[in-house]
């Protein structure tokens, strides 16, 4: 700072016209470290699925993985660590931007522990939905469990930390919500359960009760600035285009609705809860839009493809089937949309992150 200031000065003694370009630097300059130095969040906080899933279901039982190449190619080492993408998640970009760390760790890594938790941690599970039968389809973490990991963690955080300063972690710490995608994908729309049961409409209902109750356990443990992640357009992903090839494999039309629906109910929970939790800074964060214009206006973003995903045939292939039996990708992630069948590229994500950091996340900077 010192320096910085004294250059400054120095700079008022030179020619008149260059004062004003010197100034404007150094004061971009200061922004820059004070972005740098303060936190805006001691901690990011995850619950969810593989669209934010660091790596938990490494540790589980399941065939929905992504440990091997060329999943995380473009990630730091090109290390694959689980997350669905060829690079980094949107919890990361998130994490970083808040001045957290640049990437969020699973709970369930042995190669982490508390103090690497203590700055950020993730308990999502990729296949994970908000209903209970979601996750039983590919026996992943069901959400109750991230729930109950949670718990676990606080107890942790107050050994490690002390009490007091746990306390404030927690409350301070921001908590990311991203799931919803798999309730109706994996689901609703594949098994002849929940929709033998209920309407579409029913289980959209049925879903935002469990996201209430949820939020209000969350709050109920002491998190305070908590952000609800909306549905993207689903039935433009690749593998839902693939399933639609008899209609000429455009997205399908009746997911991307029931996905506008699904956000308008999870807009007015996030406004009714905000009525009726003393203190909560909630929040919705809408992909949808966003995602929507990069679909719709690919090379406006530098993309090339859209429609068919940068892993093996990239139309039906993820987790296993991009991976260790068939490891052939695109040479270029940046130029796709999306990585895999059902999973966008870091590029994606990283739009995609921006632009909620530039909405709705910007209450919390
Ligand atoms: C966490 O691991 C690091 C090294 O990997 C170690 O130095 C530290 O003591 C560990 N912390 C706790 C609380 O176990
Ligand atoms: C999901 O399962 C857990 C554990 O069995 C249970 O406590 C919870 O009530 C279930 N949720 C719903 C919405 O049925």
């Amino acid at each position: 700072m010192h320096v910085i200031v004294q250059v400054i000065e120095s700079s008022t003694v030179m020619a008149h016209q260059t004062i004003p370009c010197l100034l404007l630097t150094h004061i971009a300059l200061l922004l820059l470290l004070a972005h740098q130095t303060t936190a805006r969040v001691p901690a990011v906080i995850v619950f969810g699925d593989s669209s934010v899933d660091s790596g938990n279901n490494n540790q589980i039982p399941t065939i929905l993985k992504s440990n091997f190449r060329p999943y995380g190619r473009d990630f730091e080492g090109g290390r694959p660590t689980g997350r669905f993408s060829n690079g980094r998640i949107p919890s990361d970009f998130i994490s970083e931007a808040l001045g957290a760390k640049p990437t969020v760790p699973a709970y369930l890594d042995p190669m982490y522990n508390i103090t690497d938790f203590a700055t950020g941690v993730c308990f999502a599970s990729a296949g994970t939905g908000y209903d209970n039968a979601t996750s039983a389809v590919l026996s992943v973490i069901p959400l109750w469990k991230e729930l109950e990991y949670y718990k676990v963690y606080q107890r942790r955080l107050r050994n490690y930390l002390g009490e007091q300063k746990a306390n404030e972690v927690l409350s301070e710490a921001l908590y990311l919500m991203s799931l919803g995608t798999n309730d109706f994908l994996e689901n609703y729309y594949m098994l002849i359960g929940r929709s033998s049961q209920f309407t579409v409409e029913e289980y959209e209902n049925f879903l935002c009760e469990i996201a209430e109750n949820f939020i209000k356990e969350l709050y109920g443990l002491g998190a305070r600035k908590i952000s609800l992640g909306g549905l993207p357009p689903m039935g433009c992903l690749p593998l839902e285009r693939t399933l639609n090839y008899m209609f000429g494999s455009g997205c399908i039309e009746d997911y991307n609705r029931v996905a506008g629906d699904f956000n308008m109910k999870l807009q007015s929970l996030v406004a009714k809860l905000n009525q009726e939790l003393p203190g909560i800074k909630l929040v919705f964060s809408n992909p949808y839009d966003i995602l929507m214009e990069i679909i719709q206006n690919p090379s406006s973003f530098g993309f090339e493809s859209v429609a068919v995903a940068c892993c093996a045939t990239g139309t039906f292939e993820m987790s296993y089937l991009c991976g260790r039996f068939n490891p052939f990708a695109c040479t270029d992630a940046n130029k796709y949309v999306f990585w895999d069948s059902f999973h966008p590229t870091e590029k994606t994500n990283r739009i995609i992150s921006d632009h909620l950091l530039n909405t709705a996340l910007s209450v919390f900077f």
